[in-house]
C-alpha cells in the first residue's frame, strides 16, 4: 500500500483544537469507530491538562458509542449536525453545551459542496478496501462520505477487515453537479444503477491507514409488541384497500421505512401480509427486518444507504453474500432522499411522529417542543415528496401519561401540507381532500386512545364553527402544561 499506516493515536494527534471533522458513513454503521474513540481520550488528555480541546462534528447521520458515545462523555463537541440518536450526545445537546443544528439528511452533501456548513480540516472514512490510486471501497454504508472526501484538507482511512472486499459493486456513488450545472438523476428503478462502484479520493489529501476490525455494535431491535405489530396491521390493511381501490397501481410501489423500533415492526407487519404484493424499497436505511423478507421473497430490492442491521444480521448477510449483493444497493444520502426521485418514483413514505396534532402536523424531534431526541433526519425529504405519507406513532408514550395526539404540536417537522395518513394502534386517519376540521374530526375518531378521546372533542369544541383551523390560542397547549405540571395529560381542562 502506497499510504502510510497509522495507530489510531496517530491519526488523531493529527486533529486539532477547533476542527471541523467530517465523518463518513451512515445511520450508525459504516462509520470510522478507532480514531473517533482515540480523539475523545486526546481530548480528555488535553482537558487533563488545562487545555481547551473542542471539534465540530458533521456526520451522514447517527453514529454509535465510539463517536457520539464517546466524544460527547469527553465534552469534546462544540457543534454537531445534522444528526443523532445517542443519549450522551442528546445529553450534551438539551444542556447547550454542544451547539446542534439538524438538518434533512438530503441537504447535508449539497451543503458542504455549497459552503453552508464553512471549512473541513479533515474526514475520517470507514473503507473495506483501498487502492493505491485512491479508489475507496465503503463498508455497510455511504452516507455524505463521496462528498467529504472532496470538502476535506485531509482524509483518515479506518481500512476495517471485519468487512470482505466482495462488497465491492454493492455501492453505486454518484453526486449531483451544483447549479447552473445540475442535470436530472437518471434513476427510473429503485435499482437502476447510475455512477460508480467506489468513491474517488485524491491520494495527496491522504494522511494515513487504520487498519482495524471493529463491529458497529448495533444493538438488536426491540422484538414488535402488541402495539407496534396492530400499527403495522392498520398499515397494511389501509394499504390493500388503496390497491382494490386503484388508488396504487397493481404493480405496487417501491417503500421507504423510518428508522427506530417503531418502523421496523411495521415493516416487518406489512411484509408478511400476503394481500401486499412482493415490492422493492427506495428507503434511506435498510434495517433488520428486510433481510428476512428479501430471505422469503417478499422483498425482490432494496436500496439505501446504509445497512443498519445488527451485528448477527450483518453476518447472515456476509455469509450468503451472493444472494443479496444483486438485491441491495448502497447510495449517498443526498440520491435515496432526493426529492426529484421520491417524487419519481412514487415512494410510499413510511416514518415515525413523536407527536401529532389533531390537524396533521406531525413533530419528529423535540420532546414537549423543547428537548431534542434525535433530529429531523430523512423523514420530511420523503414526506414532502413521497405518493403517499404515512407516519405512525403508537397513541400513547410513558405509560399513557402522553397521549402522541395533541391540540398542537409543540414542534413542527412535517406539516399538515405533507402528511397524509397517519396511524396509530387505533386505527387510520386518512387525511387526504379534508378540510382542517374534517382532519381533526378523523384523527380523534380513528387514532387517539380512548383515555384521551373527551378530553380532545371538548377542545376541539371551543373553536368549532368559529374559524378555519379550530384551534384555542389559550388551551393549545394545556395538555402538555398538564404534563410539565401534574406529570399527566389527562389532567389538561378544557
Ligand atoms: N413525548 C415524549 N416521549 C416520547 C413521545 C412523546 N410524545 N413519543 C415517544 N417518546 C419516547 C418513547 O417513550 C421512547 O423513550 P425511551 O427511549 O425512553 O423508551 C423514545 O421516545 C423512542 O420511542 P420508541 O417508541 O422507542 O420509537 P422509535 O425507536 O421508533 O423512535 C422516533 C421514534 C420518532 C424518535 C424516531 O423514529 C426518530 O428519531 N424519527 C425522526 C427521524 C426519522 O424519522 N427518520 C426517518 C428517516 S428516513
Amino acid at each position: 500500500m502506497r499510504f502510510p499506516e497509522l495507530t489510531a493515536d496517530e491519526a488523531a494527534e493529527y486533529i486539532k483544537n477547533d476542527f471541523v471533522v467530517g465523518i463518513g458513513g451512515f445511520s450508525s454503521v459504516g462509520t470510522p469507530k478507532a480514531v473517533p474513540s482515540a480523539l475523545a481520550r486526546k481530548a480528555e488528555n488535553e482537558h487533563n491538562n488545562g487545555r481547551q480541546f473542542r471539534v465540530g462534528i458533521i456526520t451522514g447521520g447517527s453514529t454509535g458509542d465510539p463517536i457520539d458515545g464517546a466524544l460527547a462523555r469527553a465534552h469534546a463537541v462544540k457543534f454537531r449536525t445534522p444528526f443523532q440518536s445517542h443519549k450522551d450526545m442528546r445529553a450534551a445537546i438539551n444542556s447547550q453545551e454542544t451547539q446542534y443544528f439538524d438538518l434533512n439528511l438530503s441537504h447535508v452533501a449539497q451543503d458542504l459542496r455549497y459552503g453552508f456548513l464553512g471549512h473541513m480540516d479533515v474526514c475520517i472514512i470507514e473503507a473495506a478496501e483501498i487502492t493505491d490510486n485512491g479508489e475507496l471501497i465503503p463498508t455497510s454504508s455511504v452516507g455524505i462520505s463521496p462528498t467529504l472526501v472532496k470538502s476535506a484538507d485531509k482524509i483518515i482511512i479506518e481500512l476495517n477487515e471485519r468487512h470482505p472486499q466482495s462488497v465491492r459493486g454493492m455501492h453505486d456513488i454518484y453526486e449531483p453537479l451544483t447549479p447552473p450545472y445540475r442535470r436530472e438523476i437518471p434513476v427510473y428503478h429503485p435499482g437502476d444503477r447510475i455512477g460508480t462502484e467506489h468513491i474517488s479520493i485524491d491520494p495527496k489529501k491522504v494522511l494515513g491507514v487504520v487498519r482495524t476490525n471493529l463491529q458497529d455494535n448495533i444493538a438488536a431491535f426491540t422484538e414488535p409488541n402488541a402495539i407496534t405489530t396492530k400499527i403495522g396491521q392498520n398499515v397494511a390493511e389501509f394499504l390493500i384497500n388503496e390497491l382494490r381501490r386503484g388508488l396504487i397501481p397493481k404493480e405496487f410501489l417501491p417503500l421507504q421505512s423510518g428508522v427506530g423500533n417503531i418502523a421496523n415492526a411495521v415493516l416487518g407487519s406489512l411484509g408478511e401480509c400476503p394481500d401486499i404484493p412482493p415490492f422493492t424499497m427506495f428507503t434511506e436505511v435498510i434495517q433488520n427486518s428486510v433481510i428476512p423478507l428479501m430471505q422469503s421473497g417478499r422483498i425482490s430490492f432494496a436500496s439505501g444507504s446504509s445497512l443498519t442491521l445488527s451485528d448477527d444480521m450483518l453476518d447472515k448477510v456476509y455469509a450468503d453474500f451472493d444472494f443479496f449483493k444483486s438485491r441491495l444497493m448502497l447510495r449517498p444520502q443526498e440520491i435515496t432522499n432526493h426529492p426529484e426521485l421520491v417524487r419519481r418514483l412514487g415512494i410510499i413514505a413510511i416514518n415515525t411522529a413523536l407527536e401529532v396534532d389533531i390537524f396533521g402536523n406531525v413533530n419528529s424531534t423535540n420532546v414537549s417542543g423543547q428537548k431534542m431526541m434525535n433530529g429531523i433526519g430523512g423523514s420530511a425529504d420523503f414526506a414532502r415528496n413521497a405518493y403517499l405519507s404515512i407516519f405512525t406513532c403508537p397513541s400513547v408514550a410513558k405509560g399513557g401519561v402522553i397521549s402522541a395526539i395533541v391540540p398542537m404540536a409543540s414542534h413542527v417537522d412535517s406539516n399538515e401540507h405533507s402528511v397524509r395518513v397517519i396511524a396509530t394502534e387505533y386505527g387510520v386517519a386518512d387525511l387526504r381532500a379534508k378540510s382542517p376540521l374534517q382532519k381533526a374530526r378523523t384523527i380523534i375518531e380513528k387514532c387517539v386512545h380512548p383515555d384521551y378521546k373527551q378530553l380532545l372533542w371538548d377542545y376541539l369544541k371551543i373553536s368549532e364553527g368559529k374559524c378555519h383551523t379550530p384551534i384555542s390560542l389559550s388551551k393549545a397547549f394545556a395538555m402538555h402544561l398538564a404534563l410539565a405540571e401534574t406529570g399527566d395529560m389527562r389532567n389538561a381542562k378544557f
